[in-house]
């Protein structure tokens, strides 16, 4: 299937830690987190990956903020951006890409001096590093079979962020090798044979996909006043 890689923007994404905690936005997310805990049997599913279809559905926003509510509810989070094509976790979290996981994957740094602190507290971000040409094997490479092992010491739980499914190899190279998939499907934009064709794709490497997010839906008008209702009184 053909996909448009240049809708793959470096656009601003907003975390929810700078919203208001009664936004409408951040109450998403945490219904989001309380889904993740059923779909993960209270998270014995420890590392997960978030794909999507096409480009730009909102993986990485949705990762940065899903973990973010996460590490809030007092779980250890880390998120891997093994998105070694577009990586913007690091622009998200405001942290560098000086090293990340490249190096760790080339032997050049030792995981736990590449894990880095981000302004939410109780997450940490390895940055993908310096973008590499051979990106799928990278990402099939022993050395990530390590890393992941040694993320599960570290943390609760572990996202990782990749490119879109259909138009390149890494996000089902890393997908038999988590516990889980959270496949993110843009509702306006994603047509109903891609989001089959990736759910297939997903399948042919035993991928175990623990859930669809429905992004980009249209915010009814009767939810945005529930909410701030049960907040306490219309705005
Ligand atoms: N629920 C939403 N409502 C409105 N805009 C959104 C929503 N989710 C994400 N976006 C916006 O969509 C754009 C793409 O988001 P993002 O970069 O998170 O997607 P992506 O799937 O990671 O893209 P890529 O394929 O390039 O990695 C960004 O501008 C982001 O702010
Ligand atoms: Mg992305």
């Amino acid at each position: 299937m053909k996909m448009d890689m240049q809708k793959r923007t470096q656009v601003k994404r907003t975390l929810v830690s700078q919203l208001s905690p009664g936004s409408p936005v951040v109450e998403a997310y945490r219904v989001l987190r309380t889904n993740l805990q059923f779909a993960t049997m209270n998270y014995s599913s420890r590392t997960i990956l978030v794909t999507s279809p096409g480009p730009a559905e909102g993986k990485s926003t949705i990762i940065a903020n899903l973990a973010s509510v996460c590490a809030a509810d007092g779980k250890k989070c880390i998120i891997v951006d093994s998105d070694l094509r577009m990586p913007t976790q690091h622009e998200i979290l405001k942290c560098h890409n000086k090293i990340g996981l490249t190096d760790v994957l080339l032997g050049r740094v030792e995981p736990g001096k590449a894990l880095q602190e981000t302004p939410v507290s109780g997450l940490r971000l390895l940055s993908s590093g310096p973008v590499p040409p051979n990106q799928a094997e990278l990402l099939g490479s022993p050395g990530m079979a390590d890393l992941i092992e040694f993320l599960r010491s570290a943390a609760d739980l572990i996202f990782f962020d990749t490119p879109p499914v259909l138009p390149v190899t890494d996000a089902s190279v890393l997908a038999a090798k988590v516990d889980g998939v959270l496949l993110v499907i843009n509702v306006g934009d994603v047509s109903r044979e891609a989001v089959v064709q990736a759910k297939q794709t997903l399948e042919k490497v035993n991928a175990r996909i623990l859930g669809i997010v429905l992004n980009k839906a249209e915010l009814q008008g009767g939810y945005a006043y529930y909410h701030s209702y049960y907040q306490g009184g219309r705005r």
